[in-house]
């Protein structure tokens, strides 16, 4: 039977994403044909440049696809199969104050993790829970594949808030990190082997790898991986960058925490949370290399393409994990049965752990459901950490729907990275200043 084409909507239009992931859809027609591609922001200056250099990208490639792009909710989600959201409310500015206040009071800033993440999240949960509710009111059959972060909190979210929504969420890291498995094994792709993992969106364990034969391979790469880490095998690309690579040397220490898996290196900010405050330049972040850098380049390689009216040189690129996007929409669309590792209700997948937590686990993937799989008991190490970070969460989504600053407060304190209630404080006093513009009101 001849697939039927897709209609894809870009949310998150003028991300530095974008243009990868336009080139990846194209790129994989074969497996995944497509009908019409559209990007929608809310800013338009920023989305019109990526969206122009993207339009002769779609051209040269492949004439037959429609391309468009728009501000207008109504015209973005009409008419679509597929909303695959990558927003960042707030921009790289405000990614900037999410790491930088946290290290100024002497804990970890980051973009997902801690005080910062949570920031993050407050921000992020309006602005989703809407494009769910033009999803559903313009294009009621269509699936949400949200890789916006913080996905652990904008998950919690979802559950509680737009629980029976066409909404998936799925994070890359374990994608690179099994990509990373691959090479340290001498095999070409992570889909020569099947995992078992569980844990919460950036903070899951690895306890099984094995080849399509059942032989065990975990042996060889904890052999490695206690010696070396993930550093030397890291794909080309945004984690190649020496701070990434920082990051992915820290795999070793985490390892070595508990032997018996293979650590999501964003452990890191947890579990060596004074070593990265150590470590970090609280006056240049993530946040500043991405804008002097990243970002720049893109903007830069836009309005090269938009001058020289062609793409044939260009650079941007499909990137290798950005692939799995397309998988996901395939297995939904073509019922394919993969497996991805996605962020879903536990429901009982873990045994001892609660049933209306968001966890991250592997699940099988069809027509427009998926079946998660039994993990059942989990160690008290990864037990105790895990739950402790499910009520911070818990409570970030809890203060956003109640305003509430008291949970706010608690979700800083419950938060590993954050060592005190004077200091949560502290930190949350500057967050509600910086984030004025975005937080609902806190009482
Ligand atoms: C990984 C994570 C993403 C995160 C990204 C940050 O891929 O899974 O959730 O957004 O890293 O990378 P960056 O280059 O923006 O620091
Ligand atoms: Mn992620």
């Amino acid at each position: 039977m001849e697939k039927k084409k897709q209609r894809i909507l870009i949310a998150g239009g003028g991300s530095t994403y974008t243009a990868g992931i336009v080139t990846m859809l194209l790129e994989n027609t074969d497996e995944f044909p497509i009908e019409s591609i559209k990007l929608y922001d809310n800013f338009e200056e920023r989305q019109e440049r990526v969206a122009k250099a993207c339009e002769i990208i779609v051209r040269e490639h492949n004439p037959n696809v429609k391309f468009s792009y728009t501000t207008d909710p109504e015209e973005a989600f009409t008419d679509v199969d597929f909303v695959m959201a990558q927003i960042r409310v707030g921009l790289f500015k405000m990614r900037e104050l999410d790491e930088k206040i946290p290290f100024r009071h002497g804990v970890v800033g980051q973009e997902t993790c801690g005080p910062g993440g949570i920031a993050y999240g407050l921000r992020t949960i309006g602005p989703l829970i809407e494009m769910i509710d033009y999803m559903e009111k313009y294009s009621p059959n269509a699936w949400m594949l949200n890789y916006s972060n913080p996905a652990a909190i904008v998950a919690e979210a979802c559950r509680r808030l737009r629980p029976d929504s066409r909404v998936i969420n799925i994070c890359d890291m374990p994608i690179c990190l099994e990509e990373i498995f691959a090479r340290i094994l001498g095999m070409k792709s992570r889909k020569e082997f099947d995992v078992r993992y569980y844990g919460l969106n950036h903070f899951g364990w690895w306890t099984q790898i094995r080849d399509h034969e059942g032989n065990d391979l975990m042996p060889k790469l904890k052999e490695y991986v206690k010696e070396k880490g993930y550093e030397e095998f890291t794909p080309q690309g945004q984690h190649k960058e020496s701070s990434w690579l920082d990051t992915m040397r820290a795999a070793k220490e985490l390892h070595l925490m508990e032997p018996e898996t293979l650590p999501n290196t964003y452990l890191k900010y947890y579990l060596m949370a004074d070593e990265t405050v150590e470590h970090a330049d609280p006056n240049y972040t993530r946040a500043n290399e991405i804008m002097d850098r990243r970002e720049k380049d893109t903007i830069e390689e836009c309005e090269r393409i938009i001058a020289a009216g062609t793409a044939k040189d260009t650079w941007f690129a499909s990137s290798e994990h950005a692939q799995f996007i397309v998988e996901l929409a395939c297995a939904l669309a073509f019922n394919t049965k993969e497996r991805f590792l996605l962020i879903v209700p536990n429901n009982g997948a873990i045994e001892n752990f609660p049933d209306d937590a968001m966890v991250e686990i592997p699940c099988i993937v069809g027509k427009d459901q998926y079946e998660p799989m039994s993990i059942g008991t989990i160690p008290t190490f990864q037990k105790g950490l895990m739950e402790q970070q499910v009520a911070s969460e818990k409570l970030a989504v809890e203060a956003y729907i109640e305003g509430s600053y008291q949970k706010l407060w608690q979700s800083f304190i419950m938060n590993k990275t954050v060592p005190s209630g004077k200091v949560a404080k502290e930190i949350l006093d500057d967050m509600i200043e910086a984030n004025k513009d975005y937080w609902p009101e806190l009482k």
